[in-house]
């Protein structure tokens, strides 16, 4: 049984780690604390050959999804977007059920202020696991982490024409001087590193891009990326959250935020209320 307070452990504990999704792969025990990421290719399912661009998604993906799901599913104008979209909720709920001890498709999501959306559950350990989504072309990201929020932003590499012009409105005065010090051919991929960080804390508050303010320093990244996540320089913390960047793919940045604080009220009313944990399936977040 994992422990409340163990779920509540120092910042310093946590080790964000980034694992290669695949469908029915053993999803490791969380541990209190850890935050653990998925990079999941959502045309992987393709059989050999296949039009990226015309194939349906197919009954395996749409079947662990909700009806509302499958709905938005439907509502695409491609059949691409349909397909990496139902990928992508479908890997979701595969994660979170198996963390959870639960189908994948009897899990149900509701949705925050401001849309971000969480499990719709009581209190209690299970109610305290935390999830952020974030994809970009074939890729998808998707963080989970025991009692505290995070966020995560995903993007592909790509030359952004607005850059200047999002700098100047949305980001701190320091960092238009740190931007306008970067040399012309690294600005580029140090724009959408910055972006991805502002983008993973505004996720992680919940706010989406409508919190998008000069408020929050992220700064921007122009040491080199691993595939594994690392604190972002030159500021780890980014109070109340502690950010880390990766390069899951050549081509590609994430940031990754994790609330430094302690876990959110909810939470501590769920270990006030410990007997609901008692009533937690046997191994709930040990598959
Ligand atoms: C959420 C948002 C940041 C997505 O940005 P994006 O770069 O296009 O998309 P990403 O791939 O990084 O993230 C998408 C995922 O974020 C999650 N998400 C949605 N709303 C979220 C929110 N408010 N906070 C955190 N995560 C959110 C969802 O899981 C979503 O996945 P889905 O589309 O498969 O459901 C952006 O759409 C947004 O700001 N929306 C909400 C706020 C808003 O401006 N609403 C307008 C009316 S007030």
């Amino acid at each position: 049984m994992i422990r409340d307070d163990l779920a509540s452990a120092a910042p310093d504990v946590l080790h964000p780690i980034l694992r290669e999704w695949q469908p029915g792969a053993d999803i490791p025990h969380l541990e209190p604390g850890e935050v653990r990421a998925w990079i999941v290719e959502l045309d992987a399912a393709l059989p050999p050959g296949a039009d990226v661009d015309s194939l349906e998604p197919c009954g395996a993906e749409l079947a662990v999804l909700s009806d509302d799901e499958r709905g938005r599913a439907a509502r695409f104008v491609r059949a691409r977007e349909r397909r990496r979209f139902a990928q992508c909720r479908s890997a979701l709920r595969e994660i979170l059920g198996r963390l959870l001890g639960e189908p994948a498709a009897s899990l149900r999501f509701r949705a925050a202020a401001v849309g971000k959306p969480e499990l719709d559950r009581g209190p209690g350990i299970s109610g305290s696991l935390r999830f952020n989504v974030s994809h970009s072309s074939e890729l998808a990201l998707i963080a989970v982490g025991l009692g505290r929020e995070l966020g995560v932003d995903l993007e592909r590499l790509r030359p952004i024409g607005e850059a200047e012009r999002i700098v100047a409105s949305f980001f701190t005065p320091a960092e238009q001087r740190a931007f306008a010090a970067i040399a012309g051919p690294d600005r580029p991929s140090a724009f959408l590193r910055g972006w991805t960080r502002k983008e993973a804390v505004l996720k992680g508050f919940g706010m989406g891009l409508s919190g998008l303010s000069a408020q929050h320093e992220t700064g921007f990244g122009t040491t080199e990326l691993t595939p594994q996540f690392t604190p972002a320089r030159p500021s780890h913390r980014v109070d109340p959250w502690m950010l880390w960047e990766a390069a899951p793919r050549p081509g590609f940045v994430a940031a990754l935020a994790v609330h430094a604080g302690p876990p959110a009220d909810s939470d501590r009313a769920g270990a006030a209320r410990s007997a609901a944990d008692d009533a937690l399936p046997a191994p709930p977040l040990r598959p």
